[in-house]
């Protein structure tokens, strides 16, 4: 092991096996996934773990509803988790369920080990119980009248319209969410964790200067109004692991969750090299990270440190929070459509997008990151397919044509390449740093440097000069070049754009230390489209399928799923191909590259798209049945072909001075056709 590399394990919070996953959740997912991809590429061993938190009441009380045993509900939520993270290229080490034998063998053994240190006591404590379902209510369960302020129809725990706290035994006519019953009050002892005798270590823990500052002048505020013992036990019935001679109580799902993530780790080591004590011993040399949303710094921050402290295994690094995502500004709403499902989004387009978007929202802080939906269909239209993969598209072709896929011996511009491979340390400190927007905004402006540069060089003009081809390769060759190293800095985000593109340029796996070096006199293959644009109806459409789960929001997840599910629509059109022309037909067509500089809802039309197109010199007017597939504003500045020598028709609207060309069976479904880059307006089509 060289001595630079480091041992790094890494978590993301555990997701509950009782829901499917959406578009807030993958905000850690995504965030963690990014950074683990970024350690390996470094060449560190870095080891990310998982599982589904599958214990707790609401879990049981689901499964009770859907008729399931709860270890049936959490093995098919499993899968689903399995297949939403597979898809959104969340490559866990390990993903495992806080349901198995590691985790009861952890678990019980922590206990024991705080028990016998004399860290646990047990105290008999007062609680709501439903008598018809026999069973003790958490607050979550209990509604009734605010005590404060008369609110009806309020939690357990604290009243959403005055804010008041409280304790559900002081609500005024309490009723039990499950049975409808009034809930009684009865007695039952519980076990608490001494969480009070860790202030002191927590204090130290807390300001040794690994936590983010907002998260320590939090943990600081509990900290002076002074910890509170932690109970740790339920009683029957409650489905997770139960106590060690303490028959009928169980441990709450808390307290064997985060211990979920030694025990997916536990189940890593039994199948591979790994060293469970290595990583755990209390004087562990490697590095344990937690990736976990605002909402459960507590645990994480505070009962977790304590616990490992108290049964002598290593502390977290650190713990990394992240803030909520809301999309077009606002709370994900069901009623809005914006309560998206990993699925739905699946269903509609692919996972990069999602990866670049949150990547260039992500910092290191606790802020709340903002999925605006126009705004995330420009910045990937703009950043990925105009910025990244126009470099390549628009060398390829030349290398492929003209040298036969060959790459020249010499750079053409050594400084600019220079320039590139230099902005590795700065981009990788980023990335360490949980900087992720930063590192985009630092790569996107060398795309824009490799485009300028091609745009100087003109390769294209060059093309159809005598006595240029050298220049020609070079430049092209130069160009994808610096597209070969935007593509290192960009693939912890995009994994398979980055497996496509090393297969287009023929080279292995890309590390992070190949942007030291440039490909010359090398061989590559021949260039497909890497990545299209988003359009408009996808966006539409997961809206409008994520609206209509609303409806069906007291179904159970598994029949939303199938009730939503998209019917995939045959993609080749079932135009029959017309009749024969001749040659002669066919040359009466004059098409031409024309550029929409101007694209405008047409009042009272419900199809049409007033266009205004500039033919290199010349201005056209056209009317496009093209509305229900664009928004007016994804049009503009966008290269497409016309018909230019159409008589002009009078409409209903105006005078249509030629007509557009666009693909498929209509409705959304429709694709104006754009040519590759280096056309430019006015161009005969041949
Ligand atoms: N099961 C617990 C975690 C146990 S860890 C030992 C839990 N599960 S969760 O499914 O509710 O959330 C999993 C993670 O996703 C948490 O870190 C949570 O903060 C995060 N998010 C859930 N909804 C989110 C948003 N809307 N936005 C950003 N992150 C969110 O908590
Ligand atoms: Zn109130």
């Amino acid at each position: 092991m060289p001595s630079s590399q480091r041992q790094i394990l890494v978590t993301s919070a555990l997701p509950y096996a009782n829901g499917p996953i959406h578009l807030g959740h993958l905000v850690e997912y995504l965030q963690t996934d990014i950074w683990v991809r970024f350690q390996k590429m470094r060449g560190h061993e870095c080891i990310y773990v998982c599982a589904n938190d599958a214990h707790g009441t609401p879990i049981m009380l689901r499964a009770r509803a859907d008729g399931l045993s709860p270890e049936k509900l959490i093995a098919q939520v499993h899968k689903e988790h399995d297949r939403d993270f597979a898809d959104f290229l969340v490559k866990f080490d390990n993903f495992y369920t806080t349901h198995s034998d590691e985790n009861r063998e952890l678990s019980t053994a922590i206990y024991s080990k705080l028990n016998e240190s004399g860290y646990i006591d047990r105290r008999t404590i007062t609680q709501a119980y439903d008598p018809e379902k026999e069973m003790f209510l958490p607050d979550r369960f209990i509604r009734g009248e605010c005590p404060r302020c008369g609110a009806k129809d309020q939690y357990g725990d604290n009243c959403e319209v005055c804010g008041a706290t409280y304790s559900p035994t002081e609500l005024i006519d309490p009723v039990s969410t499950i049975s409808g019953a009034s809930p009684i009050e009865r007695e039952s002892e519980h076990l608490f964790f001494k969480l009070s005798e860790f202030s002191g270590f927590l204090k130290d823990w807390t300001h040794a200067g690994h936590l983010q500052e907002s998260v320590a002048n939090k943990l600081n505020e509990w900290l002076e109004q002074g910890l509170q013992d932690w109970d740790i036990s339920r009683d029957a019935p409650y489905f997770g692991f139960e106590i060690p001679d303490e028959p009928g109580k169980y441990f709450y799902v808390w307290l064997d969750a985060p211990v979920g993530y030694m025990a997916s780790f536990k189940n890593l080591c039994d199948r591979t090299e790994l060293d469970f004590d290595h990583f755990w011993q209390a004087d562990s040399t490697t590095e344990l990270y937690h990736f976990i949303g605002k909402d459960i710094i507590n645990f994480h921050c505070l009962f977790w440190p304590a616990i490992l402290e108290g049964a002598g295994y290593r502390k977290p690094t650190n713990v990394f929070v992240h803030g909520f995502l809301t999309v077009n500004g606002n709370k994900m709403s069901k009623s809005r459509g914006t309560f998206i499902m990993a699925r739905t989004y699946l269903n509609h387009l692919r996972p990069e997008y999602l990866r670049y978007y949150y990547a260039a929202k992500l910092g290191s802080g606790v802020e709340d990151i903002d999925l605006n939906l126009k705004d995330f269909q420009a910045r990937v239209n703009s950043d990925l397919v105009g910025k990244v993969v126009n470099i390549a598209s628009r060398c390829a072709g030349f290398i492929s044509k003209k040298f036969a896929g060959e790459l020249s011996a010499v750079i053409h511009q050594p400084e600019l390449l220079q320039q590139f491979a230099e902005a590795s340390n700065k981009i990788a400190s980023l990335y360490e740093a949980r900087e992720f927007s930063r590192a985009i905004r630092e790569i996107m402006a060398l795309a824009d440097l490799a485009n300028q540069y091609i745009d100087e060089n003109k390769p294209w003009v060059l093309a159809r000069e005598q006595g240029h081809e050298q220049d020609v390769q070079d430049i092209c060759s130069m160009g994808l070049n610096l597209f070969r190293i935007l593509i290192i800095y960009l693939k912890p985000v995009l994994p398979t754009m980055a497996t496509s593109a090393e297969g287009f340029l023929n080279i292995s796996a890309l590390t992070w230390q190949d942007s030291q070096h440039a490909l010359t006199s090398h061989s590559i293959n021949r260039f497909k489209p890497l990545m299209t644009r988003i359009e408009t109806a996808a966006i539409e459409a997961i809206i409008e399928e994520s609206t209509a789960t609303l409806e069906t929001d007291n179904m159970s997840e598994e029949e939303m799923m199938t009730e939503t599910e998209t019917i995939t629509k045959n993609p080749l059109s079932t135009d029959p191909i017309s009749d024969e022309i001749s040659f002669d037909d066919f040359v009466k067509l004059d098409l031409r590259i024309a550029k929409i500089v101007r694209a405008q809802h047409v009042e009272g039309a419900d199809k049409l798209l007033q266009l205004t197109l500039d033919l290199g010199g010349e201005t056209r007017e056209v009317f496009a049945g093209i509305k229900s597939a664009y928004r007016p504003e994804d049009l503009e500045g966008r290269l497409t072909v016309m018909v230019a020598n159409l008589a002009p028709r009078k409409m209903r609207f105006g005078l249509s001075e030629g007509m557009v060309l666009a693909a498929g069976p209509g409705g959304n479904e429709l694709f104006i056709l754009e040519p590759d880059e280096g056309a430019e307006p006015g161009m005969r089509v041949k």
